[in-house]
């Protein structure tokens, strides 16, 4: 019998099976492919590592203006798709390791929930074999959604997991969804060449983010010749030759490949969720949020399956953190849900945390917010990125609720704000400490000083 079974091993399952040592539980890790789930295999790591190839080539291209002469740069798709590779495997065999270590037993297969503390996992030959726990999380993750009329192939029509891996450079590309996955994608693919198409029914590019950010990202997709359709519907996808056509409204692109990007929807059909009593709404599964727990007493939900959390591998970690703690201890240690940075890896980067100054206003709070630009701080002038902005939403006379930015380095600096965020700082406390110069960072002190009501510059 052992302490914990968990079913799925990405950053949710992981995490839980990683944290458990700390109490001397006793962890059996039941995952159905490779561990390392979405963020490792298919998402985050491999995103980045496409991402930060791009920037080194779009940074050796626009040398010329550091004073740098480098004869004209060529993009190796294939050398990039195999850095990428190498980033994954490398870090997939340091978890695996890492599991090892800490006397993780990883079991391949199916989990599926079969009674009250029992998990029957079926092996891919068919066979089967049961696990008694005395508490079970559920970290099953998510997949890649799409809509009616684009009917995933993964040759012309494909989601993040098939681009990931696209052995060929394709050249053009129509991206339907401009939220996080489809930004990214349009930000990095147009810096290396590929003409993007980036539909979204929505009226701005990542829906929900500060209408601020959104305007520098869409100034910066312009300049880079990203063709963007805002507040526009697709109609079904149609095959040509040698390519696919999206129509919308009376017009259509044709484009060699369409990459969905609407969504994710939550893996948990066929887990034997009923045999406990476990319902979900809409796939996803609801669980007290200060300690995981699903509706049946021993069995937790973390990570993406979590009906209202951010599907954001973070999340998953800091989820999968309060529910061993509460197994292992009773005590709870809710996660800060309202102190979650969030970073898109569009270039140029944007981040924030807390809330919006449309989900203040939305929540009843009386905000005041101020802004300050990058076009005068020192270091983002030296580093050629001038278009970024810093944005503080504070409670009128009252603390910090939420804060973005947006520029160079910003998913790194968003960590002091988030900080202000979690602990409730008032903008007059914050903009006490000083900022290191010349930095970017100067612009977020600047934006502080500025909320507390006396700015500098
Ligand atoms: P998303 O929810 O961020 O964006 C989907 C977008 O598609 C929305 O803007 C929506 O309005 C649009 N859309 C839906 N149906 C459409 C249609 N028929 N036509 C045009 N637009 C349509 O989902 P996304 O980008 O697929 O990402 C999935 C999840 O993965 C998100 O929860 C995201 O937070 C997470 N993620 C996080 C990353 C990060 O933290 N950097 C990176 C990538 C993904």
């Amino acid at each position: 019998m052992y302490d914990i079974a968990i079913i799925g091993g990405g950053p949710g399952g992981y995490a839980a099976a990683l944290y458990a040592h700390n109490f001397g539980l006793s962890v059996a890790l039941v995952e159905k492919e490779r561990v390392g789930g979405t963020c490792l295999l298919k998402g985050c790591i491999p995103a980045k590592a496409w991402i930060e190839s791009a920037a080194v080539y779009s940074t050796v291209a626009g040398a010329a203006k550091f004073g740098v002469i480098v004869p004209e740069p060529e993009f190796s798709w294939p050398r990039a798709l195999e850095r990428k590779q190498m980033i994954v495997e490398g870090l997939v065999e340091g978890l695996s390791g890492l599991l090892g270590s800490r006397g993780v037993d990883v079991i391949e297969g199916f989990g599926r929930i079969s009674g009250a503390g029992e998990v029957a996992v079926t092996k891919t030959d068919g066979t089967e074999s049961r696990i008694e726990a005395r508490s079970v999380i559920l970290a099953t993750g998510s997949e890649a959604a799409s809509i009616a009329g684009y009917e995933i192939d993964g040759r012309t029509i494909v989601t993040s997991d098939h681009a990931l891996d696209w052995t060929e450079q394709p050249d053009r590309v129509a991206i339907i969804g401009a939220g996080v996955i489809g930004c990214e994608f349009a930000s990095f693919l147009a810096e290396v060449g590929t003409e993007v198409h980036l539909f979204e029914m929505e009226n701005q590019l990542v829906p929900g983010m500060e209408p601020e950010a959104a305007k520098v990202l869409e100034r910066s997709f312009r300049k880079r010749q990203i063709n963007m359709y805002l507040g526009v519907g697709v109609g079904p996808v149609k095959t040509a030759d040698g390519g696919v056509v999206v129509s919308y409204g009376d017009s259509s692109v044709e484009v060699s490949v369409v990459l969905v990007a609407v969504g994710r929807r939550p893996l948990t059909s066929d887990l034997g969720l009923e045999s406990v009593g476990i319902t979900t709404e809409k796939g996803f599964i609801a669980t007290d949020a200060a300690t995981m727990q699903t509706s049946a007493g021993n069995v937790y939900a973390v990570g993406d399956i979590v009906s209202g959390s951010p599907q954001l591998a973070h999340v998953a970690f800091a989820e999968a953190i309060a529910a061993v703690t509460f197994i292992a201890t009773g005590r709870t240690a809710p996660v800060e849900y309202n102190a979650i940075p969030m970073v898109v890896y569009t270039h140029p980067e944007i981040a924030w945390v807390g809330r919006t100054a449309a989900v203040a206003v939305a929540e009843g709070y009386d905000i005041t917010t101020t802004s300050h630009g990058m076009r005068g701080v020192g270091r983002a002038i030296i580093q050629g990125e001038i278009g970024g902005t810093v944005k503080v939403v504070a409670e009128t006379d009252g603390p910090i609720l939420g804060a973005t930015v947006v520029g160079p380095g910003a998913g790194e600096m968003i960590h002091e704000l988030m900080y202000a965020v979690g602990w409730e700082a008032l903008p007059s406390e914050a903009a006490a400490f000083v900022h290191a110069h010349p930095t970017v960072s100067e612009a977020i002190g600047e934006t502080l000083m500025a909320a507390a009501g006396r700015g500098l510059h």
